[in-house]
């Protein structure tokens, strides 16, 4: 998807990625069931993960969950996503070495032409707050 690429690189949202203090991390739609892979990921989310972002790319975000991650909240983010809403929640999720953490993160639909090209989400380590 040519159109795709364009928009992760557009010299305006590498510049916004390399800034964020957040981790940021977009995927792309695989199929039409919700099925969705890791095509970005920034610095934020190495430092708050460990994964280096050739270990994610390809993936999907579920490789952060686990047995303490709430399945009715993912649950409720894959119907936010179909209703082209902006998801906004909290879990556990796990990193690299398989730590726990707490994660707050949102997750939103972009689209283009009617169609969804990128799911985009910010993602924060909440742990201890
Ligand atoms: C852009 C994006 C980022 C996501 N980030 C996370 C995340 O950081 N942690 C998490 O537990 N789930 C995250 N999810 C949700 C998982 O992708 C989703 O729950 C998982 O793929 C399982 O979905 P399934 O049950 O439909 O396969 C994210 C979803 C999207 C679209």
């Amino acid at each position: 998807m040519n159109d795709s690429r364009e928009l992760l690189d557009s010299p305006l949202f590498k510049a916004l990625a390399d800034l964020s203090f957040d981790s940021v991390m977009v995927t792309e739609p695989t199929d039409d069931q919700g099925g969705h892979t890791v095509v970005f990921v920034n610095q934020g989310f190495t430092d708050m993960t460990g994964y280096a972002a050739e270990e994610v790319l390809g993936q999907t975000p579920g490789i952060l969950q686990g047995p303490k991650t709430d399945k009715a909240l993912t649950d409720r983010l894959a119907e936010d996503l179909r209703q082209g809403r902006t998801f906004h929640g909290s879990t556990v999720n796990y990193r690299k070495d398989g730590s726990p953490f707490d994660i707050e993160w949102k997750v939103t639909p972009v689209m283009r032409d009617g169609r969804v090209t990128h799911y985009l989400a910010v993602q924060r380590d909440i742990t201890g707050r």
